[in-house]
């Protein structure tokens, strides 16, 4: 059973956890429904992200490009309505913070008002002005950078980034930068293992890992990748049960029950 919490999970009480102050490492998961906030809660995370891969996982798209800022609403909507009480952080999808300060602050409200407590976007230091308009609405931002999904046509796929020294480099500026203008935690994702120390070490509020090594202060998983919902899944997955097999097995009894005339059983029949 997972331990009781003693307090509830804040932003204020995210940016102080510091493993090298003492704190234990986050952990991060992502929910887009009640249930699975229900799930993630149960299990005593410390933060629920309702993450934009919503696309990949749920809606059935092959990249995060397609979700918009009313999808993102809806999956927050449904994951406060558990009353989960980790931290609830929702992406802010592609093209919501891109154009305007002003167009990213009043997309962030909708996602506050659907029930976030934070938003998380993609992007280094250009993102900056974002961030202060965001902070300057009281809408605390969660910074994510390296392999970012949003950028895959930049990128020109889901490739590990900052693998030379300057691409290292940059990306430190970049986490800087966003700590700096407010960010009260930055997600590190596919860098290499020294990039994440490095980075982790260099800043002030805590890196959230995932592909970005074990020295990042806390670790994020998507559900459904950690859970075996997904045929293949990258390298730094680690799927802890297999639950699309289960599932199938399970659909696969019950059509071979109401085949056979097993089910329904007197017992599950209204006399
Ligand atoms: O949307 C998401 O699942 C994410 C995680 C990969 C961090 O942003």
């Amino acid at each position: 059973m997972p331990e009781p919490r003693s307090a509830p999970v804040t932003v204020p009480s995210v940016r102080r956890a510091k493993r090298r102050d003492g704190h234990p490492p986050l952990v991060m998961v992502t929910a887009y429904d009640a249930p699975s906030a229900r799930i993630a809660d149960a299990a005593g995370v410390d933060i629920i992200l309702v993450g934009d891969s919503v696309a990949n996982n749920v809606l059935g798209f092959d990249d995060t490009l397609h979700v918009t800022v009313a999808d993102m609403a809806h999956h927050t909507a449904a994951v406060a309505r558990a009353r989960p009480s980790p931290l609830v952080v929702a992406d802010l999808p592609w093209m919501s913070y891109h154009l305007e300060t002003t167009e990213t602050v009043r997309n962030a409200a909708t996602l506050i008002r659907a029930g976030a407590e934070a938003v998380k976007l993609e992007g280094g230091a250009v993102r900056v002005p974002m961030v202060e308009a965001l902070m300057a609405a009281e809408i605390p931002v969660m910074g994510h950078v390296g392999l970012t999904p949003q950028s895959v046509n930049a990128m020109g796929g889901y490739r590990v980034q900052a693998r030379t020294d300057d691409a290292a480099s940059a990306l430190a500026a970049d986490t800087k930068a966003l700590a700096a203008a407010g960010c009260f935690a930055v997600v590190l994702e596919g860098v290499p293992e020294r990039v994440g120390r490095m980075v982790t070490e260099s800043l002030e509020v805590p890196t959230i890992g995932i592909g970005a090594g074990p020295d990042c202060d806390g670790q994020v998983l998507v559900f459904h990748d950690l859970l075996g919902f997904n045929q293949s899944t990258p390298k730094f997955v680690r799927r802890y049960a297999e639950l699309a097999e289960a599932a199938t097995a399970a659909v696969s009894a019950f059509a071979a029950d109401v085949r056979s005339g097993a089910f329904p059983a007197d017992a599950e029949v209204y006399h």
